[in-house]
């Protein structure tokens, strides 16, 4: 790792520990909050996290966020070449479905690429297959990606002194756990458990049963 390299990670993880920062601000917030549903919950977080894209998923299909709708989210962005973060986030996810038993019949895990250039569709095909029959991946143009990372602030850039073929994608490593009607409920940050998220998705549903 170089010296700009570092720069920049440290940049991005200081970007990071702010987010985390409003993050548990929200949260403290939302326990002082605990007879709202978790439809108000994320009204309440009062940041706009999430919001309308058109990708195509891994079978080659147009998709939007409305295909979602209805449906808890679990949401990571990243790209299929990553080494270390992506990987480890996908095997939380798989692992979190599986803790929610029935119950994750609700909710959609999706990995949404920062990297379209190699994610292609059949490359996301394999890739998502690697992990839980369930889980969705997405791609598209460059602007399409870029407007759907804008929409979840999510940070992302080439790494530079990389080459033009192997290269690293720096990127935010947040999940982001979306309610039924598309608002933000809360973001784990990366090294949250499978029980920690799988917890949380489940008060989520109970506070959100009227
Ligand atoms: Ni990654």
């Amino acid at each position: 790792m170089n010296r700009s390299r570092l720069i920049r990670i440290s940049i991005a993880s200081l970007f990071g520990l702010v987010f985390a920062a409003l993050i548990a601000a929200w949260t403290i917030s939302l326990d002082q909050q605990a007879q709202n549903t978790a439809r108000s919950v994320g009204f309440t977080a009062g940041v706009n996290i999430g919001g309308p894209y058109t990708l195509i998923d891994h079978t080659g299909a147009a998709t939007t966020e409305a295909r979602f709708a209805g449906q808890y989210q679990l949401i990571y962005f990243g790209f299929t070449f990553c080494p270390d973060f992506c990987p480890t986030e996908l095997q939380v996810f798989a692992r979190t479905l599986d803790l929610l038993g029935d119950q994750s019949s609700n909710v959609q895990p999706l990995f949404i690429t920062i990297d379209p250039a190699r994610d292609t569709v059949s490359q996301l095909a394999q890739y998502v297959g690697l992990f839980h029959p369930r889980l969705v991946g997405l791609t598209g143009s460059e602007a399409q990606v870029a407007q759907a990372a804008k929409a979840y602030k999510v940070f992302f850039a080439k790494a530079p002194g990389s080459d033009s073929e192997n290269y690293v994608m720096d990127h935010s490593t947040f999940s982001y756990l979306m309610g039924p009607d598309g608002r933000l409920i809360t973001v784990f940050p990366h090294g949250t458990s499978a029980e920690d998220m799988a917890r949380t998705i489940r008060n989520a549903m109970k506070a959100a049963v009227p």
